[in-house]
């Protein structure tokens, strides 16, 4: 597929401002478009003579949208003030705006409209005005002409007038343009679920072209019967627009109507740093905050939110609508949360503070991480009686499979406790697994806990008394009143079987959250875990699509590799999409990449470089890519040279390391009759210290060991390893090291019988 086009014109004021910040959510969404800056505005008008140069308008006419700030204009006098000398009086100052609506034939003006302030989200109607013709298609005279007067002296009212005491514009209307304008609106309507198109005319002033505009209005509705339609008079849209906005769907009207009604349409969204518009035409389009470039505004003052959803409404029309949706969600939640806001909001946040509220809203929205916590309950667990084997268990299963673990948390068996875990919990995760305090006595408190946090009553379940009784029965045990508390679930509750003991769990969907609760006792909680709670977190979709990798290295430094990585990381702009961690495994260091995506687009190319950017890094330090150690990996390369021999040499340890390698390391079998076979004890290689590295006071960096082996006693091979000196703590690692450059060893053994 070709890359997505964007013409960006940041223009002049403060649609420069906006546009700037507005930039990297395309990143963000992971939006791979090529995105071109043009020269647009101002400046250009006085440079050049054309606020629209035409490589501008050319590169707009190879894109698939257009995303503008918002340019200055002044009146004719002005502009021609402000003109380079060189160019006066051969230019007449035309806004690119203009300019760009009727070279592209961008017959609709889109205004979307809705409330975006208040949960309530009571309205949501758009506006969409002509673009070319109606009032403002150009037909304005003054003084008139004599075709003009021969028209207007049909009243004799103004048979006496002068051509100059008298100015005329034209509403033009076509059929064309009408029939295309309504075509719009309806199909606008289809695709974004608004269930009315109200045309907004004065057919009772404007009788014969209102007529007229009616009759095709009516043609077009009648393709669309699903859509409802009306015809009201323009000044009775705007009283209603104020008074029960929620009554529209799409008000469409001609272009001066239109133009009026869209202003109004913004200040009742919330003023025109929240209103966004698009120009549409057939074959090209644009998109721009409504507002312009208020070049009397200080700096970093203005409102970005109208350029922010002036992008979604751009990703929307290019079919983008899911990210459209995230930007849109995430304006809404900075406007509602109010904790950032700009001047016109009522507050005195800079421009780049509510942008970088609304980015981090859309991050807490793109990273499709849902969290799921664990919370143990039982003072035995507090008391450190017992290890809560449960939830380290459980983690490592949801962790495999793709889950995210928010916190492990543990409590008491006292009933405010588990509330307070409870309520902490769910208001930082999306998913808790509570295991324990099901049980018939006293201290069995976690169903009450539940119960008042959710606010639901506990109702006796038939069906797992029955089972209490029989399994009860079944084990000759006296069956208590206590064990009745063991059969109250909350209401709207699901039960979790429980085939080893008494307690059965229960699933409750409470809001968006789900709350998972089990017995503790492990023979009974770990088989629900793999029965019921694990298929039921992936039925949730809790498990993401996983990608993971893994580097367990020896011989780099922890400080080192990780600041080396950590800087990849940002280069390819990855904070938001993957998780990493070093872990000093001694005398490993496990280097472990996550990466969580619902998103089939996260696992790209960007991503394949960044891998493999790892891989070279650590290269020449690595043991496995999948957590096996310098031994295993030794283990499984021992298997395939079974008539090799080594001889390790080595004068670095004054021969303390070759006396201790010679006889422990390798133990020859000459019983083979194909030649030499060994096997290599590594857990023996030493149980004596190394001390010689300290008593000479030896300050190499390394110490260089030479292992050589011979196959059948004919090709003698030779590796040396180099083991990094830190004196006598060598001893902890010296073994792993032999390990792993035993097994670089016969790697090159193995390659050369290969080429021989
Ligand atoms: P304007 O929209 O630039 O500013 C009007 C007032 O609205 C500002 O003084 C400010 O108080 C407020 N405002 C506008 N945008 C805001 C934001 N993002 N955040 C907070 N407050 C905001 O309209 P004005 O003053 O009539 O025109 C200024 C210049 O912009 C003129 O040269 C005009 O031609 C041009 N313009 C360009 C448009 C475009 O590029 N499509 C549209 C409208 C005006
Ligand atoms: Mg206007």
């Amino acid at each position: 597929m070709n890359k997505i086009k964007i013409a960006v014109l940041p223009g002049d004021g403060i649609g420069r401002e906006v546009t700037e910040t507005v930039l990297p959510v395309f990143d963000l969404l992971n939006l791979n478009f090529e995105l071109n800056m043009a020269d647009v505005g101002w400046e250009f008008w006085c440079q050049e003579g054309n606020p629209l140069p035409l490589r501008t308008l050319e590169l707009i006419k190879n894109s698939n949208a257009t995303l503008l700030g918002a340019i200055t204009s002044k009146p004719e006098k002005e502009a021609q003030k402000e003109l380079a000398i060189s160019l006066t009086g051969k230019n007449e100052y035309v806004s690119p705006v203009i300019q760009l609506r009727q070279k592209l034939d961008l017959f609709a003006n889109v205004r979307p409209c809705y409330d975006i302030k208040h949960q309530t989200h009571r309205f949501n109607f758009c506006i969409i005005r002509e673009n070319t013709e109606g009032l403002y298609s150009g037909f304005d005279f003054y003084p008139i002409n004599d075709e003009i007067k021969t028209i207007i002296n049909k009243n004799s009212k103004y048979l006496h007038m002068n051509k100059t005491d008298i100015a005329c514009t034209l509403r033009l209307q076509t059929m064309a343009g009408l029939l295309r304008l309504f075509e719009f609106s309806f199909q606008y309507a289809k695709i974004n679920e608004l269930s009315k198109v109200t045309f907004a005319d004065k057919p009772n002033v404007l009788r014969n072209s209102g007529n007229f505009a009616r009759s095709i209005f009516e043609e077009v509705a009648n393709k669309y019967p699903q859509i409802k339609s009306e015809i009201l008079n323009v000044d009775a849209v705007a009283l209603w627009m104020v008074r029960k906005p929620e009554q529209f769907g799409v008000i469409v009207a001609e272009n001066m109507f239109g133009d009026i009604l869209s202003d109004l349409g913004a200040g009742i969204m919330g003023g025109l740093g929240l209103a966004p518009s698009a120009n549409v035409g057939d074959t090209g389009c644009y998109f721009e905050p409504v507002h312009g470039s208020a070049p009397n505004m200080l700096k970093n003052k203005a409102n970005p939110c109208a350029m922010f959803l002036t992008v979604a409404l751009m990703l929307k029309h290019l079919g983008y609508t899911a990210e459209s949706e995230k930007i849109s969600n995430a304006v809404t939640k900075t406007l509602q949360d109010k904790l950032v806001a700009t001047y016109d909001l009522g507050g005195n946040s800079s421009t780049q503070q509510m942008a970088q509220a609304i980015f981090c809203n859309l991050k807490s929205t793109t990273s499709s991480r849902k969290l799921i916590s664990i919370l143990s309950t039982g003072s035995e667990i507090i008391n450190g009686d017992i290890i809560d084997t449960n939830s380290n268990i459980c983690a490592k299963k949801i962790n495999t499979l793709g889950g995210n673990i928010f916190q492990i948390m543990q409590s008491s068996d006292n009933k405010q406790e588990i509330k307070s875990a409870i309520v902490y919990l769910l208001e930082n995760s999306d998913c808790i697994l509570i295991t324990g305090g099901l049980g018939p006595t006293s201290d069995d408190n976690t169903r009450f806990a539940l119960s008042e946090v959710i606010r639901s009553d506990l109702i006796f379940n038939d069906e797992a008394w029955k089972h209490i009784q029989a399994r009860l029965n079944k084990f000759n045990l006296s069956i208590t009143k206590n064990n009745k508390q063991q059969a109250l679930f909350p209401k709207h509750a699901s039960l979790i079987r429980n085939h080893n003991g008494t307690a059965y769990g229960c699933y409750i969907q409470y809001f968006d959250k789900h709350i998972l609760l089990i017995p503790g006792p492990p023979k009974e909680c770990l088989p629900m875990i793999e029965e019921y709670i694990l298929p039921k977190l992936a039925e949730l979709k809790f498990f993401n699509k996983y990608f993971s990798y893994t580097w367990k290295t020896l011989g780099v430094i922890e400080g080192e590799i990780s600041h080396t990585i950590d800087n990849l990381i940002e280069r390819y702009n990855l904070y938001d999409k993957i998780n990493i961690s070093y872990r000093w495994n001694y005398p490993y260091v496990d280097i472990k990449l996550s990466i969580n995506s619902m998103d089939d687009n996260c696992h790209d190319h960007g991503l394949d470089l960044f891998i493999k950017e790892i891989d070279i890094l650590v290269e020449d330090f690595l043991i496995s890519n999948d957590q096996s150690d310098a031994f295993t990996v030794l283990n499984k390369k021992i298997s395939w040279c079974s008539d090799l021999t080594f001889v390790v040499i080595d004068n670095v340890t004054c021969g303390e390391f070759q006396n201790v390698v010679d006889h422990r390391l390798v133990s020859f079998d000459k019983t083979l009759d194909s030649g030499y076979s060994f096997s290599i004890n590594y857990n023996e290689y030493f149980n004596s210290n190394i001390t010689s590295l300290e008593r000479n006071n030896n300050s190499n960096a390394f110490v260089k060991i030479m292992v050589s082996g011979a196959i059948k006693e004919n090709h003698i091979y030779t590796h040396e390893v180099e083991i990094p000196n830190r004196g006598s703590e060598i001893n902890l690692f010296i073994n792993a090291y032999l390990a792993w450059q035993l097994s670089k060893f016969i790697e090159q053994v193995q390659m050369n019988v290969k080429n021989e």
